[in-house]
């Protein structure tokens, strides 16, 4: 039998009164990389202060990085920050001892920004609506904090980074919690499980933005 499709709900999450993040949230699911990139490149400058500032409190980076080192990912790794944004966590894997790091992003603004860091070896334009230009195992470790939320990219990106992992390879990645189940994340994680192409190793809840309440989901898979 068919299956109906169900309306989406509208984004409830907290955005503290941000307005590209509510304008970003709005879009709901995956949303079109052309307006995605047009809000990006307005916010870029601007981006750290104000996801870092006590209203959202922003610990993504952080968690996703410190995650990867309790996971054992050894520090020679050649890792792929997707959807690198500004380069935080770039900054916080340097921190932790990972210098081989490249970064793809959507928005040339973001990159810019990324570049300053000093954090990654290379940083192109890659929109993860599509196949990733990058042949398949060609990373030891794959890293995509902050863009599998409202309004970015959807659950399908996730065959896209196990395909360009290594086996034994390892994938972080935070989805905001309010989506996790009800935009499919769960789902395509559980059907990569059932094709024999990922163990799922933790999907704890943490916080993300605390200073909005807003937690997130931190997903790690080795790739087999
Ligand atoms: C909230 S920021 C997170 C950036 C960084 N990872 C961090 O934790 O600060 C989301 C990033 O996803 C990128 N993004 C959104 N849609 C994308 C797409 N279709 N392809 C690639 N990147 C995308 C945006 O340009 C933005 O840099």
């Amino acid at each position: 039998m068919a299956r109906l499709a169900t309306s989406r709900r509208p984004a409830t999450t907290n955005t503290s009164g941000h307005p590209a993040l509510t304008a970003l949230y709005k879009l709901g699911g995956q949303g079109d990389p052309k307006t995605v990139e047009s809000i990006y490149e307005q916010w870029a400058a601007s981006y750290d202060s104000d996801i870092l500032a006590d209203t959202h409190g922003y610990v993504g980076p952080q968690t996703a990085v410190r995650t990867l080192v309790r996971a054992g990912l050894a520090r020679s790794s050649h890792i792929l920050d997707a959807g690198c944004g500004t380069g935080l966590v770039g900054v916080h894997l340097a921190r932790a001892g990972y210098t081989a790091v490249d970064g793809i992003d959507l928005s040339p603004a973001m990159l810019k920004e990324a570049m300053k860091t000093g954090a990654y070896e290379a940083l192109s334009i890659v929109d993860l609506t599509r196949a990733i230009p990058v042949p398949d195992a060609a990373y030891d470790g794959l890293t995509c904090v902050g863009t599998l939320t409202h309004g970015h990219v959807g659950p399908r990106v996730l065959s896209e980074f196990v395909r360009v992992v290594k086996p034994n390879g390892l994938i972080v990645a935070t989805v905001l919690d309010d989506i996790w189940e009800d935009d499919g994340f769960e789902t395509e994680a559980q059907q990569l499980v059932k094709e024999h192409k990922v163990e799922i190793l933790s999907t704890d809840v943490e916080p993300y933005r605390p200073g909005a309440g807003v937690n997130a989901v931190t997903l790690v898979m080795r790739c087999c």
